[in-house]
């Protein structure tokens, strides 16, 4: 269905991204991960592409801006164009409450989490072909405060008024800003003992991210989609016309 489509999954090879990424496969895209480290490779391949075609992975830190330069050119120039592209960026974290923790461990994780989507989304944004989209994948500590995770709830926070002003600043004719503001999401590496039915899927994840970039979500623009549970998952299918 996405047939010569270029779709890049930053943050492809992650619990969420992997599952992103084999949802834009197994519909015919070509899929590109970057990835800071080749090794994780071995851990992500078969899962997305299990017929080992139209997956591609190209070794940078895309939380540099430099080489987030580097890597898109390369991407641009090996595959002629972006069409849609999804960042899943940074994971987890938990531990000191606010009022304890060190300076270095917020810098690491605001760099860690928002700067790099501030990286990733001025790098990449203004080079995807007219019309294309770009999802960024935010989770509920966006919007609901989480002990001990401050941090993240703060970066997380912070990603939707980066979404918000990038769409401000974007015109929609050209590309379309959304963000997909996700509950807990059942991934292989969460594992059975805290999956739950109630979940969405991190393949599902994908199927959201393309329904906008391909499907029936083609005007979807300036959107946070927020998607808690399975029921809403299957609302919003409905809302969009689909069974
Ligand atoms: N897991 C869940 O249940 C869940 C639920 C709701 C929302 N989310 C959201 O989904 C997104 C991804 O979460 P995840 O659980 O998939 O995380 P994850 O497994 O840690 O994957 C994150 C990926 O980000 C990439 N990355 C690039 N630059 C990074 C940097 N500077 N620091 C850390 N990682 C970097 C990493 O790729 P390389 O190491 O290959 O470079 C890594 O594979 C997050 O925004 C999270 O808030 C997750």
């Amino acid at each position: 269905m996405y047939k010569d489509k270029i779709v890049v999954v930053a943050g492809g090879t992650g619990s969420v991204g992997e599952g992103i990424a084999k949802w834009f496969v197994s519909q015919g895209a070509t899929v590109v991960i970057p990835t800071r480290n080749m090794t994780k490779i071995a851990k992500v391949q078969a899962y997305i592409a299990p017929n080992g075609k139209n997956l591609h992975f190209i070794e940078g830190n895309i939380a540099d801006e430099t080489d987030a330069i580097r890597v898109r050119d390369e991407i641009i120039a090996t595959y002629g164009q972006i069409d849609a592209m999804v960042s899943s960026l940074f994971g987890w974290w938990s531990g000191d409450k606010l009022t304890d923790l060190s300076l270095e461990r917020w810098n690491y994780i605001i760099n860690s989490s928002l700067t790099t989507h501030f990286i990733v989304a001025k790098t990449f944004i203004p080079y995807i072909a007219p019309r294309g989209s770009y999802s960024f994948i935010v989770g509920l500590s966006s919007v609901r405060p989480v002990p001990h995770s401050g941090p993240i709830s703060v970066a997380n926070a912070a990603e939707l008024m980066l979404r918000r002003v990038l769409s401000a600043e974007n015109d929609p004719n050209q590309i379309r800003i959304n963000d997909i503001n996700l509950g807990p999401i059942n991934t292989r590496s969460r594992g059975a003992m805290y999956s739950s039915p109630d979940y969405i899927d991190a393949v599902e994840v994908g199927r959201i991210a393309g329904i906008i970039a391909f499907e029936e979500g083609q005007n979807i623009t300036d959107a946070s989609i927020a998607l808690r549970l399975k029921t809403n998952y299957h609302e919003w299918l409905t809302q969009m016309g689909i069974n």
